[in-house]
């Protein structure tokens, strides 16, 4: 939502003041803005795309000449420096791939693990952790408090581990905030550079439109939900000592609600360490049943092969209605993978517009849920049978 309205600022900042934007659009249409418009300069161009410095009082002119020109939406995206519409071409082929190609085998063939693991998740401990997530003042980024609610969970998840030898649980520390991230490994039978498997969710929370870390922000559904939903997932694999093939990773991410800024910087520098995830699954609000459908995938900053697995589980394993729906922009941290070039999938409480409304505020509290984590424990049978059929 800070997103939303930064960009219609932006707008209207644009509209006020001639000054120059970088827009990216198909090389076809620069070559047409190009000829049309003198002051329009070619900054660059990759696989299709060219950078155009363009006077920002010309936009609606250029966009409604694209319009015609190739009868397609004005189709330029506006990036607010040279070096962000550099950074969006770069990883354009990345993106490109992660929506579009099939990254693993997605048949379903592991029935009896599944079935006997799903059925021991507890909405119950699920509830518990939400509350104690939920009782610190706020776990803001920036904020002491944000640092302690990373370091319970630490805690937490280790003992949820103990005496396990292949099981290692880290901060990955960030140099610009104090937060860090939390990482739980399981070691895959395949071994290092064998293929790994993802599961994450933010652990910060935010309130009001500036945050700030003096404000309450118990973020019970946003996200204590989806954190407790992935503790409860490594509650049932150890119970049941499950051995992966693959590596599992584990995440619990610092500072998503300020810009996707923990996620953002794993996926990069699981990229330049040519790390290979074939599955990642975000869970970020799991705990409000608003829609008819019990869970909804979001379609953009996904992947269309890994959604229909997901779709196909939920079928055979929860029988739960469910559909799909649109976040409009880069909504959690998911899309950090996404932009990274791997798979990526969000499976979401309800439906955009009949989601939790008291996200981001004091009130965001398991009472907005009936006091009571049954909803998020479908989340936890649909992550415990994606882990289950990708890794074998
Ligand atoms: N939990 C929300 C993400 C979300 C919102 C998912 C609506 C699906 C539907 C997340 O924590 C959030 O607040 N994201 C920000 C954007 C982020 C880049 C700062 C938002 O939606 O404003
Ligand atoms: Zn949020």
């Amino acid at each position: 939502m800070k997103h939303l309205i930064a960009g219609l600022v932006a707008s209207i900042a644009y509209a006020a003041h001639a000054n120059p934007v970088w827009i990216t659009v198909g090389d076809d249409a620069a070559i047409v803005g190009q000829k049309s418009f003198s002051s329009v300069e070619k900054m660059g161009s990759k696989d299709g795309i060219s950078i155009l410095k363009v006077d920002s009082s010309k936009l609606p002119e250029l966009g409604g000449l694209i319009h015609e020109t190739f009868k397609r939406c004005s189709g330029y995206i506006v990036h607010e420096s040279e070096q962000e519409a550099h950074e969006a071409i770069a990883n354009s082929q990345d993106r490109a791939a992660a929506k579009s190609l099939t990254f693993a085998d997605y048949s379903i063939n592991q029935q009896d693990t599944v079935n006997a693991l799903i059925a021991q998740v507890s909405h119950a401990n699920i509830a518990e952790t939400v509350r104690k997530l939920s009782s610190f003042h706020n776990r803001f980024y920036k904020a002491q408090t944000g640092v302690q609610s990373q370091q319970w969970l630490k805690e937490k998840w280790e003992s949820l581990a103990q005496g396990r030898s292949d099981v290692k649980v880290e901060f990955f520390q960030h140099s610009s905030w104090p937060q860090p991230s939390l990482v739980m490994t399981i070691a895959g039978a395949q071994g290092d550079g064998g293929e790994t498997i993802v599961i994450g969710g933010h652990a910060d929370s935010i309130s009001g439109m500036f945050g700030g870390a003096n404000s309450r922000a118990p973020g019970a559904d946003d996200n204590a939900s989806g954190i407790a939903t992935i503790t409860e997932i490594i509650r049932v694999l150890m119970q049941n000592s499950y051995a992966p093939e693959k590596t599992l990773k584990f995440m619990g991410y610092a500072a998503e609600e300020v810009g996707l800024l923990g996620s953002k910087e794993i996926a990069q520098k699981f990229k330049r360490d040519q790390v290979n995830v074939v599955g990642a699954l975000q869970l970020d609000m799991t705990n409000f049943k608003g829609s008819d459908q019990d869970i909804v995938l979001m379609s953009d900053y996904t992947n269309q092969a890994q959604n229909g697995f997901l779709g196909k589980l939920i079928d055979t394993y929860l029988k739960l209605k469910w559909g799909q729906d649109q976040c409009g922009y880069a909504c959690s941290d998911h899309a950090s993978w996404h932009q990274a070039g791997y798979p990526a999938s969000i499976p979401f409480e309800a439906r955009m517009r009949e989601m939790n409304n008291q996200i981001h505020t004091s009130n965001d509290t398991i009472a907005r849920s009936g006091d009571n984590a049954e909803h998020a424990a479908k989340f936890a049978k649909l992550g415990l049978s994606f882990l289950v059929e990708l890794d074998r």
